[in-house]
């Protein structure tokens, strides 16, 4: 596996590979992320993975400063999971200037995720549309366990014809069910023990849902938080949206997912559940 620091080095290294598929990571890397690995290889013969932990994404009272930076380890299980390329940029060579110039999401970046992290959604689109530029891959694949995310990457593709196959990947969970996360880390062993509770309030909820088709959406998900929050989590939201584009839904038919996103002490985590 070659690892590249810069973009001119990682051009040159590229230049020569036909088909690309690439999956971009913020590191401190888990068994999601080498899901999203070993479905590149079924696309492409190269497969180039990317460490950066992306400032721009990030609000001033977030966890950018504390962001695990594991790339000794990060590089070490890429080598194994048999990914040909890494891109690990410094920052400077991302962001030699100032990133003044920024890619402004579809209205989707406000709602959920983007109510609760101003900005954030324009920053991911912004260093994902720059490592698309670096890259230039032929696929990309992205977690669903960042439904919203995957979502506005597939209509920022889609709006400026960026010639990529976008691929939507399953979140990878632990036996108990709690999504893999780089921030299950932060977690203490009992917030460790009582985080699963996330998952089960989305598989209870998709349950009543489809006992009770006519239920009351903003019944089902108040029930919801308040059974969070009675166990000490702090919610900001569960949400039954559509799945096409995770407005409330009208009327009976939609598609739905669940989403969830809720603290546990000083660790925010975020979950779904397709229905
Ligand atoms: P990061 O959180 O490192 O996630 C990298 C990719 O792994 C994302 O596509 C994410 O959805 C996926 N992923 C994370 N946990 C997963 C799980 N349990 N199962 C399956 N996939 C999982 O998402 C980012 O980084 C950044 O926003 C990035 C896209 C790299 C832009 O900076």
């Amino acid at each position: 596996m070659e690892i590249l620091h810069d973009i001119p080095a990682l051009r040159q290294a590229l230049a020569k590979r036909e088909r690309i598929a690439f999956v971009p990571t913020m590191g401190n890397l888990h068994a999601g992320h080498h899901a999203l690995m070993r479905a590149a290889r079924q696309y492409a013969d190269t497969v180039v993975a990317s460490v950066f932990i992306n400032r721009l994404q990030f609000g001033p009272a977030e966890d950018f400063e504390r962001y695990p930076r594991t790339l000794d380890t990060d590089s070490a299980q890429l080598r194994a999971a048999g990914v040909d390329v890494l891109f690990a940029p410094a920052e400077a060579s991302l962001y030699p200037e100032p990133q003044t110039c920024f890619v402004e999401p579809p209205d989707l970046q406000h709602l959920l995720e983007g109510a609760h992290r101003p900005g954030h959604f324009r920053g991911v689109a912004t260093v994902v549309l720059k490592l698309f530029n670096c890259v230039r891959p032929q696929i990309a694949l992205f977690g669903k366990k960042d439904y919203q995310q995957l979502m506005l990457i597939r209509a920022m593709t889609r709006q400026l014809a960026l010639p990529i196959e976008i691929v939507g990947i399953d979140t990878v969970r632990a036996p108990d069910g709690l999504a893999l996360s780089s921030r299950n880390g932060y977690l203490s062993p009992e917030e460790r023990e009582e985080a699963p509770f996330l998952w089960q309030t989305l598989c209870a909820l998709r349950q009543r849902l489809l006992e009770d088709g006519a239920a009351r959406h903003g019944i089902l998900e108040q029930e919801a938080v308040r059974a969070l929050d009675a166990r000490g989590w702090e919610t900001d939201y569960v949400a039954i949206r559509r799945r096409t584009d995770l407005l409330p839904p009208e009327g009976e038919g939609a598609a739905l997912v669940i989403l969830a996103a809720a603290r546990l002490g000083k660790t925010r985590l975020i979950d779904n559940l397709e229905v």
